[in-house]
């Protein structure tokens, strides 16, 4: 069984207190394993339904429903271009196709550095700004030209190895 450390504890009793039920709390209590370990371990997903006393099932169907819980172990940075329709008319395969021969990986690979995953992903509602890539889960960068692109990919390598 995976033990939560007393730092994340009290981050999840900090969400925990916000909510009527502890299950309110199972999405930030889900992202504050995540964040520690880089993605979502079993035991990491078993030790949160523990914790909160939610069956597992139901953090399972948590976990298995948000795009942004990562199920198997990937790079430092997560890029994730959104190939839903506005951003596919406004070219959201070329981005990718960019980003795939400027790293050298595949849709779901994670650069041999470990330093960049690229994923795909469902509208993130920020259509305007089409076509649109997320990154890290938490910054939105829209209007996506090969140059913005490389610019980006710069700047996460170097973030990457500081
Ligand atoms: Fe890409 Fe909505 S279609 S953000």
């Amino acid at each position: 069984m995976m033990e939560i450390l007393p730092e994340d504890k009290r981050k999840i009793d900090h969400w925990v207190a916000k909510f009527p039920t502890p299950k309110g709390a199972v999405l930030m209590a889900l992202r504050i394993m995540q964040d520690r370990h880089n993605w979502l371990p079993r035991e990491a997903i078993d030790a949160v339904s523990d914790y909160l006393k939610i069956s597992k099932t139901e953090v399972y169907e948590v976990v298995s429903f948000y795009s942004m819980y990562r199920l198997k172990p990937g790079g430092r940075n997560y890029l994730k271009v959104c190939t839903s329709l506005s951003c596919c008319l406004m070219g959201a395969d070329e981005v990718i196709q960019h980003v795939e021969n400027s790293l050298s990986i595949k849709k779901g690979e994670t650069t041999d550095d470990q330093m960049i995953t690229l994923m795909e992903t469902e509208c993130l509602g920020a259509c305007q700004m089409a076509p649109v890539a997320l990154v890290n889960d938490t910054e939105y960068i829209g209007s996506l030209t090969r140059e913005s692109l490389d610019q980006l990919l710069d700047q996460l390598k170097e973030k990457s190895s500081e």
